[in-house]
Order: C-alpha cells, then structure tokens, then sequence
C-alpha cells in the first residue's frame, strides 16, 4: 500500500484555500495519481474494437485526463485510433478531438462513441495529423479551441510488421481470427516507415507541429515502448522520443504503466536473452510559457 507523508485530511484544507488551477483532485487522488508506475489491465474489447491492433486501455486515458484537465478541459489525441481517448474522455465530462489516418478506424471509434454515456463534444477526424492544425481550423468552422492537454499514442515503429517470436505468435494468432496485423498500406502511416531515424523524426514532427494549437503551460503524455528489433538490439524509442521532444518541450517525467495479465512466452529458452515486455513508458512533457 502507498503511504503519504502528510495526511491526505491537513493536505486537503490546504487546498480548498488554494485554487484548483490543474485538475479537479482532492488531495488523496492527487497524490494517487502522482506515483510513477501503475497497472491497468484493459477492459475486454469489442469485436469491432479489437480489429485496431494496439488500442490503449480507456482506464489509462481517465487516470491521465482527470490529473492533466479539469472538467470540460479539451484534450487531443493525434493518433486515435478506434478513439478510446475520446471514449474515456466523454466518460469524464471533457471534450476531445481525435485524429486518425484510418478511415476503417475512425467508423469504429465513431460507432463506440455514439453507444457510450457520458457528456461534453467529443469528435474523431479522419487525416494526417501532420495537417492537425488545418484538419481542426476545418473541422470547428467558428474559433477552434485551444487544448489543455494532449494524450496519444504513435505507432511503436513499425514493429507490427515485423517477426520477433513471440511478436510472431500474436500476428499469427490475429491472421487466424481474421483480424487487421498492421495499421494501414498508406505511406503516411508512421508504422510504415523504415528507417529509425526517420520514424523518431517523423512522430517529432507532428508532435512540435501541436504546440500552437496549446494552451500556455499544457501537459503532453506520449504512450511508447521500448522494442527489441529483429536483430535483437533494443530500439530505445521513448528515450529517444523524450530526447528529441525535449528540444521543444519541457520534460517533465516519465511513468510506467504495467500490464500484469498477459501471458509469459518462452522467448529465447534456453541460450537466448529475451525479456516479457509488460510495461509501457508514459513520456509526460509541457509546453513552455511563452516568453
Ligand atoms: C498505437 S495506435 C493508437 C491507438 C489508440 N490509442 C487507440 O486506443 O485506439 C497508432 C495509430 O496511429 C495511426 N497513424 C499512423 N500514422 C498516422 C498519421 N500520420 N496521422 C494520423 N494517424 C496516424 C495509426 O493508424 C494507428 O491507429
């Protein structure tokens, strides 16, 4: 169990003085939500769901919205694919807009939407989200919104279309229940660049590229992973994601969110190293105030 060093109760008269400028938190869920790793282990998907090859768990998104945004904050997600940021934040009373390249992705997210309860405007458009500012100044058609918050997660390179034994396994399973294994053909599609380097650059880009369409001082989390390429080395992808964003943003922390549900293969046995990646890096950044 967390302990606090001060209890929650003499934190909280402290802070109803104080104004809640961030989130809406008592003084206990804040400190909850401060720690830096966590398990979620996603709620089962629909079928229609479960055709997007690596959607992230809505319970992740609220635990984020509701520290990063207070009620009806706007929030962005530049890689939304089937909007299960859009889902969590109708959930929590905040209005979002969503990007997606897919068009199959972006009718599934639709259709989740319009069957969950919750409020506040919610919309996923379908593009590049290299175009993010011209897709949204399009898409509100009186002054678009500044948001307080982004939370995304790009494609982990291209690493769906690539087979690394237990990768392999979970493609094959895929392919045998009819499933999508990769996000798209498009040469748009992050997931389908080939060379590192221009991946890192590419997610970079569209990232820095956000920034104006941010209020002061907003907070940003990237979802990533670290991966194991085919050749065995390490592909430091949210290390190398935090470096770069960091020329323009301000690093601010990483957490860890943990899955502790998924099956333990036998990669490697018995001559070879090859970890159980369970875990995910939540890379949290903030625009810096303009000088
Ligand atoms: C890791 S998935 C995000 C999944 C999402 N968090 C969810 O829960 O459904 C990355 C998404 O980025 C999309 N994508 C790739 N390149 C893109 C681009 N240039 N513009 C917009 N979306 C892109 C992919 O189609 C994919 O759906």
């Amino acid at each position: 169990m967390t302990k606090t060093t001060q209890p929650a109760k003499q934190v909280n008269e402290v802070v109803q003085r104080a104004k809640k400028t961030l989130n809406d938190l008592d003084a206990k869920s804040w400190v909850k939500a401060t720690k830096s790793w966590f398990v979620i282990n996603p709620r089962s998907r629909s079928r229609e769901q479960m055709s997007h090859p690596a959607k992230y768990p809505e319970e992740l998104v609220r635990r984020f919205v509701t520290y990063f945004t207070k009620e009806e904050g706007w929030i962005l997600d530049p890689f939304a694919g089937v909007g299960s940021t859009l889902v969590a934040c109708r959930e929590s009373d905040r209005n979002a807009v969503g990007i997606e390249l897919n068009k199959e992705f972006v009718d599934i997210g639709q259709d989740v939407l319009e069957s969950t309860a919750g409020n506040g405007y919610q919309a996923l458009l379908q593009g590049d989200s290299l175009s993010s500012k011209e897709l949204i100044t399009e898409h509100f058609t009186e002054e678009a919104p500044l948001f307080d918050y982004v939370i995304t997660s790009p494609p982990y390179w291209n690493m769906l279309r690539k087979s690394r034994g237990g990768n392999k396994s979970v493609h094959k399973e895929r392919e045998e229940q009819g499933l999508k294994q990769y996000y798209s053909e498009s040469e748009n599609d992050l997931g389908n660049i080939e060379v590192y380097e221009d991946y890192i650059k590419g997610v970079t880009k569209i990232l820095i590229r956000l920034s104006p369409l941010l209020s002061d001082k907003a907070y940003l989390t990237i979802v990533v992973q670290n991966m194991r390429d085919v050749d065995g080395i390490l592909r430091p992808i949210a290390w190398d994601l935090a470096r770069e964003l960091s020329k323009d943003y301000d690093l601010r922390q990483e957490m860890i969110w943990c899955q502790d549900n998924k099956k333990l293969g036998c990669w490697g046995y018995p001559t070879t190293y090859v970890s159980n990646v369970h875990h995910h890096y939540c890379i949290i950044l903030q625009k810096r105030p303009i000088e």
